[in-house]
């Protein structure tokens, strides 16, 4: 017998093993504390592998989070990508009051650059970290710029429809896709149904990037499933916003 045929057979028989048996289940208490501690270090290995990366910004290390800096990093961005002046299509997966999506509005000012917010605008699909379902309702923004739609619902329920209307705008226009919803579902969903038309040179932001159990997670079951290769362009606040280049 082979050394291969040795190993799976060990391998089959410790798992009906513990099929039949159950006995992992003693440990069912501590689930969550093991699944942190394996997310957890994921996240701990990628920060550590890329603190160091020269990026557009990136202020690895700093002792306090200031939310605000995530200007720095879309100022950066839009320098750097000319994308004050060159046409974009700007998708925003999670809009709320719309403060980054107005951010957006107002600086990329070529006529032809389209501006799509999706959101729930109800407020959260369910609850994430301290904040329960329904927080961050808001209604939909307010903008007085033909450039800019906006999508109620859930992204599971929207997105197809405007990917259906939209084929020749996400094929051909350099995509800025920023992924602020939050949660791993809807980080996870919007990307597998947008990875597609995905470009050499389309940018994607997360908000929330350093969350192990959401975003990061999503970017990285994303990355591994899909076969994406997301080069890291500009950090703050520890990588808690994160912006890719596709590469
Ligand atoms: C942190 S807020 C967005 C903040 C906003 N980008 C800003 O800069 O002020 C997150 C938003 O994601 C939305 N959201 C989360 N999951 C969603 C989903 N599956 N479908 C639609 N909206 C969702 C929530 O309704 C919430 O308004």
């Amino acid at each position: 017998m082979s050394l291969r045929t040795t190993q799976l057979r060990i391998i089959k028989f410790t798992k009906d093993f513990l099929l039949a048996t159950r006995l992992l289940q003693i440990f069912q208490p501590f689930n969550k504390l093991f699944g942190f501690i394996y997310n957890f270090n994921l996240l701990t290995s990628w920060v550590h592998k890329n603190k160091k990366a020269q990026l557009l910004t990136n202020d690895f290390y700093r002792p306090v989070r200031h939310y605000d800096d995530r200007l720095k990093s879309f100022t950066a961005i839009a320098d750097h990508y000319r994308l004050t002046d060159t046409p974009v299509c700007y998708l925003e997966f999670g809009v709320a009051s719309g403060n980054s999506f107005k951010w957006w509005l107002a600086t990329c000012r070529n006529p032809a650059s389209r501006f799509h917010g999706f959101d729930t605008f109800e407020g959260l699909p369910e609850s994430w970290g301290v904040f329960d379902k329904g927080d961050m309702q808001s209604p939909i923004p307010e903008v007085n710029d033909n450039r800019a739609s906006f999508y109620k619902g859930i992204f599971q329920d929207t997105l197809n429809g405007f990917i259906d209307t939209h084929r020749d705008e996400l094929t051909n226009t350099r995509k800025l896709i920023h992924m602020d919803a939050d949660l791993f579902s809807a980080t996870l969903f919007a990307l597998s149904q947008l990875y597609p038309y995905l470009n050499k040179g389309d940018i994607i932001m997360f908000d929330e990037f350093n969350v192990y159990d959401h975003e990061f997670m999503a970017y990285r079951l994303f990355t591994e499933c899909f076969y994406v290769n997301l080069k890291p362009i500009s950090a703050q606040n520890n990588f808690y916003h994160a912006a890719f280049e596709v590469v």
